[in-house]
């Protein structure tokens, strides 16, 4: 009987991806199985996240509720990583000196090293450097679930916007050689996955440092990825306003497999406080761009990040917000109340907008976005739709899920295992809050 490893991941897409990629360096070094609940695990991971407030004691929280799992079963091993692990570090084994191991976003291609350290030593050890470019180097090649796959492109940030504990958990920007991501795609692409999802925390900053490329960016990135062969749909996230430039806005028009959606975080739609969080754009800027893409890709879905709050918003600030989303029209968005973070110019900064205050516009906010987001469903009611199948549909299994040109999750009846990975066309015929529900067009 193989070991067993337990992974709970918290926060965003790239820890999603160290996940899969902790639990396929595990499986191949000491023939670990996943399994999906903690009591039966050999092995527990917790990837953990610090963008919002609270992580911290999250953190500790669930350590000590694993406690108990180690008094039962002194076996056990415990490791912690993510963004929580890189800030606190040492500091996490002397408050829970039961954990076994420490180790940040950089470093988890040395988890089985640092398992087998820990074992043979019997006492934790704590690695959370930041060794360049060796991560991408040392990770095997993903195992592809369904006909969609995150490709890792970069790592880190050096934006520094001023709310932002990314770049000092993660890191300085580095890419990744053009080279080993086509390969790995081909290799994605020989295991019928369809969809590619460039994933890095800024993806337009992405550089290929080869003297061939002379320094091209994700705009020569994604034609590559394009004639792969199979490969029929990309996307990327996330991406920054600032880099945002003319070639990314003209790969829309010429590359057709680039889906109708972009992640462009906005923040605010105030410039005072985007100037405050150091986004170095204003808001006419982020306007243009968004004008640019709606012309270049008719039909295009724009989200976003808000977050909300932050110090010196005023009403005015805020509705400026507001009237940008109006502007703008955004599809499925995400926002957030400010917390001052560790290690950020923000954090001191007056905390000056009363907490009943910020949940006001919070709800405000949201309430907006989702209508918002409602009304591009409704447009689409009525419009053949060319689909990627992606599998069952999770509340009701005898109905399958797939997503249409812009990215939204649509429901339908069939019965045929083998559209799963596959494309069809799906006629829309109801738009509700978070899904669309259509029927397959012979
Ligand atoms: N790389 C991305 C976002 C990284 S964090 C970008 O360029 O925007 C994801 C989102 O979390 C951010 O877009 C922001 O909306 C939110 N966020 C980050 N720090 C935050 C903080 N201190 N308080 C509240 N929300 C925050
Ligand atoms: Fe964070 Fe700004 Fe980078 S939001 S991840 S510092 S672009």
């Amino acid at each position: 009987m193989g070991k067993k490893l337990f992974i709970k991941t918290q926060g965003c897409q790239m820890n999603e991806y160290d996940s899969d990629r902790m639990g396929d360096l595990l499986n191949l070094s000491h023939g670990f199985e996943t399994v999906s609940s903690a009591e039966e695990a050999d092995l527990i991971l917790l990837n953990t996240c610090s963008i919002r407030e609270k992580a911290q004691e999250k953190v500790f929280h669930q350590l000590g509720r694993w406690k108990k799992l180690k008094e039962k079963n002194p076996e056990l091993k415990i490791g912690v990583g993510g963004c929580v692990a890189s800030q606190e570090g040492e500091k996490i084994t002397s408050r829970a000196p039961f954990v076994d191991m420490v180790f940040g976003p950089q470093t988890i291609h040395r988890v089985p090293t640092l398992y087998e350290t820990s074992s043979n030593q019997g006492s934790s050890v704590v690695d959370i450097s930041f060794p360049k470019t060796e991560k991408f180097d040392n990770l095997p090649e993903p195992t592809s679930e369904g006909p969609s796959s995150f490709v890792s492109i970069m790592e880190g940030c050096n934006k520094y916007c001023s709310f932002c504990v990314v770049p000092h958990t993660r890191g300085n920007e580095i890419s990744r050689p053009i080279d080993d991501i086509l390969e790995e795609v081909k290799g994605l692409a020989q295991k019928n996955v369809k969809e590619i999802i460039l994933l890095g925390q800024n993806v337009n900053s992405y550089r290929d440092t080869k003297d061939k490329t002379k320094g091209l960016g994700l705009a020569n990135l994604i034609r590559e990825v394009a004639a792969a062969k199979g490969i029929e749909r990309i996307n990327f996230t996330t991406s920054h306003p600032f880099e945002f430039g003319q070639d990314l806005v003209d790969i829309y028009e010429e590359i057709p497999e680039l889906i109708s959606c972009v992640h462009l975080p906005v923040q605010s739609g105030s410039d005072k406080i985007l100037k405050a969080m150091r986004r170095r754009h204003s808001r006419e800027q982020y306007l243009e761009i968004i004008g640019k893409l709606k012309e270049a890709r008719p039909g295009m879905s724009i989200s976003s990040d808000f977050i909300i709050g932050f110090p010196g918003e005023t009403e005015k600030d805020f509705q400026d917000t507001l009237d940008l989303v109006d502007s703008v029209g955004f599809d499925e968005s995400f926002s957030f109340i400010y917390s001052p973070r560790p290690n950020t110019t923000a954090k001191d900064l007056e905390d000056n907008v009363p907490l009943e205050q910020k949940k006001l516009r919070l709800d405000e906010l949201q309430l907006k976005l989702e209508n918002s987001a409602l009304s591009i469903s409704r447009r689409m009611v009525g419009q053949v739709t060319r689909c990627l199948v992606t599998g069952v549909s999770k509340k009701d299994p005898g109905e399958f899920q797939a997503r249409t040109e812009n990215n939204k999750v649509i429901i339908f009846a069939c019965s045929d295992p083998d559209l799963i990975g596959n494309f069809v066309k799906i006629e829309v015929v109801e738009a509700k809050t978070k899904s669309l529900r259509g029927m397959l067009v012979a």
